[in-house]
C-alpha cells in the first residue's frame, strides 16, 4: 500500500469560548492520495476553513488543536517546531485563502 500525501486521523479543534470550550471540528479524519484532487464539501460555517489551517499549522486563539494526527507524506506535522512548520509552509503545503 502506498502512503497516503496526506493524512488527517480523527481532527478535533477546540473553540474556547468564556469559561467552556466547544468542539468546532470533531473527529474528522480523510486521505489524500498523490496526484489527487480532493474536495471537501459542507455547509457554511461547519469548519471546512478551520480544518484546513489546522493542516498548515496556522490555528490561533480562540481556536487549537485538541486531537488527532496530521500526516503529511508518513510524517505526523501536528507537534513540529514552529521552524520546522515554516519550512513545510509554501514548499509541501500551501493554501489559497479565500
Ligand atoms: N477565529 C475564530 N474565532 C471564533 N470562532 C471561529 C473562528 N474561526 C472560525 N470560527 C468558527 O468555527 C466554525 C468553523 O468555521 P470555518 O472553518 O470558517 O467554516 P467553513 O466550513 O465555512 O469554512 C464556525 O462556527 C466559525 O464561526
Ligand atoms: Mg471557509
Amino acid at each position: 500500500m502506498t502512503t497516503p500525501l496526506l493524512k488527517v486521523e480523527n481532527l478535533r479543534i477546540a473553540l474556547a469560548g468564556d469559561g467552556v470550550t466547544y468542539d468546532a471540528v470533531e473527529n474528522v479524519s480523510f486521505e489524500i492520495g498523490r496526484g489527487e484532487a480532493f474536495g471537501l464539501v459542507g455547509e457554511s460555517g461547519c469548519g471546512k476553513s478551520i480544518t484546513a489551517l489546522s493542516v498548515m499549522g496556522l490555528l490561533r486563539r480562540p481556536l487549537s488543536l485538541a486531537g488527532g494526527r496530521i500526516i503529511l507524506d508518513g510524517k505526523e506535522i501536528q507537534n513540529v517546531s514552529a521552524a520546522e512548520m515554516r519550512r513545510l509552509r509554501g514548499k509541501r503545503i500551501a493554501m489559497i485563502f479565500q
